[in-house]
């Protein structure tokens, strides 16, 4: 059976551009019985910029809980947090002793650090730590010890997946067959999800609306959402950041009567009033889910150690091929 796996990188709260851009995709394709899933939370991966324990912490057990309020059914999902398997930190050793040097200089994410800090006049080294310079080679232990088929990412994390496909020829050039090559699956997104200013949702625009916020503070980020000037009277088109968002949680008939009321003239204060609504509707009950695993981590540990048993079998498996072909054993 093929293998769709996926790393979350636990890096802050969720917002609602999460959701409909990835998660709900993610949970949506991770039901289809024909390929076994494995979510992964990529905890190491997010020491490079995290260093703060509880900070750590938290944002893990956040995103845990994010993914299983929204659907995720560890029961179907090999569902399990990246440092919970050893074994892909021995092969990131290991696939380092295969992997150009080059081929890291040129990553985006490296790049664009050594660029920000020849503009500040600042040593081209500056502040950037070996994690963040070596980041695609764990993705890539990551991906290659699961023998993952396909990874859906987003565009971002394209250039990543390429350079995993690399390192797994590299190896499979210097020891022998070994590893899967993994193809990268950009699953067609419902199009950018919209911020609060129009521009794409993200948190560096500081533009987001909070998935499991309460209620109080999501009404009040949807109050927020920028509008025109035009009076209640007047006829508005649906062109519009509201508008937009409220699409996204209305259903067919929610739809259709909205569009009535921007044909026929409506205030923007009664859109955002039904906006809230709507979409408090639609997340109630996840976030009452979200906010049990938060009040009940201990449930959270027992589905990723769960998971982590799963992952680590096969995680072993790969590592006996790894050590043969490489002399240990
Ligand atoms: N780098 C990914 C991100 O920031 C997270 C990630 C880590 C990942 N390891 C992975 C994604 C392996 C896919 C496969 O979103």
């Amino acid at each position: 059976m093929e293998i769709v796996l996926t790393g979350i990188k636990p890096t802050g709260t969720s917002h609602i551009g999460n959701y409909f851009g990835a998660i709900k995709q993610a949970i949506e394709f991770s039901k289809n019985s024909n390929y076994l899933s494995m979510f992964f939370i990529a905890d190491y991966h997010s020491l490079n910029t995290i260093k703060d324990p509880e900070l750590f912490q938290r944002y893990t057990y956040e995103i845990a809980a994010t993914w299983l309020a929204c659907g995720l059914d560890p029961n179907k999902v090999v569902f399990y947090k990246q440092s919970d398997v050893p074994e892909v930190f021995e092969l990131n050793w290991i696939l380092n002793n295969v992997t150009p040097k080059g081929l890291l200089n040129r990553a985006h994410a490296y790049k664009a650090k050594v660029e920000e800090n020849k503009n500040n006049n600042l040593d081209a080294d500056s502040g950037i730590n070996m994690g963040l310079f070596c980041y695609p080679v764990l993705m890539a232990a990551d991906i290659l010890i699961m023998n993952a088929n396909k990874i859906p990412v987003g565009q971002d994390q394209k250039q990543h997946i390429e350079i995993a496909k690399e390192i797994a020829r590299y190896f499979n050039n210097a020891f022998g067959s070994c590893f899967t090559v993994p193809e990268e699956f950009i699953p067609d997104s419902v199009g950018t999800v919209i911020g609060l200013d129009g521009r794409k949702m993200s948190k560096s625009y500081n533009n987001t609306i909070n998935l499991f916020g309460s209620e109080k503070l999501l009404k009040s980020q949807i109050n927020k959402i920028v509008t025109n000037s035009q009076t209640p009277e007047e006829p508005k088109d649906t062109n519009c950041s509201i508008f937009k968002i409220f699409s996204l949680f209305a259903n067919l008939q929610q739809l259709e009567e909205m569009k009535i009321k921007f044909a026929q003239g409506i205030g923007w204060g009664e859109v955002k009033k039904i906006t809230f609504e709507v979409a408090n509707t639609f997340i109630a009950p996840m976030r009452e889910k979200y906010n049990y695993y938060i009040n009940n981590k201990s449930e959270i540990d027992k589905i990723l150690e769960a998971g982590a048993i799963k992952a680590r079998k096969i995680a072993e498996e790969t590592m006996l091929k790894v050590k043969k072909l490489i002399g240990k054993i």
